[in-house]
């Protein structure tokens, strides 16, 4: 069984003579363990694809499946939990609480579910993405890397079994840009994370294992690099 699943999703915002139809039929089979990318023009339905398998969307028509489950039949408390607790997502602007510390911003899932922390793995991920000495500041004294490292431990806490990433670096120098794509590959690596990461940047869909190109709501191409 896949881990994600779209079949024949169609999402159109409003209607009549303003409808926008921004995916037209998508089918898409996401394996645990992999790690794709998906690239497109602005306005291909990249980051409208991304939040329908995330549950912050649903599709018009179609559906949408995780872990076997029809994401779309969610009401909103069980679309809240399954967000929180099934897939953790990355965004181009962190999106960090601005008034808690990293820490407390790392460890919110957890919170917010009054789920026991585990201290082993909160170590590894802390200290794999370099936060240690910083768990104690705000985001607001961290630069735009580290803010999305925090971000990005965040999204993991929850040993999510779906990462979603809309242009995680799209706010970020090269430089930095490059270690928090080193860091996803990481995370792929070590702890099998299956992620999905949405992008400009040919450098960095170059180091995916599959690559989806988008255009006008449709997959126009799906490669396999490996
Ligand atoms: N909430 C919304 N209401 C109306 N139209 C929307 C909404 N969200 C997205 N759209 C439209 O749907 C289409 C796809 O948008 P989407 O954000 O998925 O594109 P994208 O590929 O992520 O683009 P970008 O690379 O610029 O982020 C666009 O035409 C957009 O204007
Ligand atoms: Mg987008």
């Amino acid at each position: 069984m896949p881990l994600a699943e779209c079949i024949g999703v169609e999402k159109t915002y409003g209607s009549g003579a303003a409808a926008v139809h921004a995916l037209r039929g998508v089918d898409l089979s996401i394996e645990a363990g992999e790690y794709v990318a998906i690239m497109g023009a602005s306005g291909s339905g990249k980051s409208t694809l991304l939040h329908i398998m995330g549950g912050i969307d649903v599709p018009t028509a179609g559906q949408a499946l995780v872990d076997g489950q029809d994401v779309s039949t969610l009401d909103a408390t069980q679309a809240a939990l399954f967000r929180r607790r099934k897939v953790g997502i990355v965004y181009q602007f962190f999106n960090l609480v601005p008034t808690t510390t990293v820490k407390r911003n790392i460890l919110m899932p957890l919170l917010l579910d009054r789920r026991e922390v585990d201290p082993r793995f909160f170590t590894e991920i802390v200290e794999a993405l370099g936060l240690a000495s910083r768990l104690d500041a705000m985001p607001s004294e961290l630069s735009g890397g580290q803010q999305q490292r925090v971000a990005i431990a965040r999204a993991l806490i929850y040993r999510p079994m779906l990462l979603l990433a809309d242009e995680p670096t799209g706010n970020l120098d090269q430089r930095t840009s490059r270690e928090i794509i080193d860091l996803l590959k990481l995370a792929h690596r070590s702890f099998h994370q299956t992620t999905v990461i949405v992008t400009h940047d040919e450098a960095v869909a170059l180091k995916a294992d599959r690559v989806i190109v988008m255009e006008d709501g449709r997959l126009i191409s799906d490669e396999s690099r490996r």
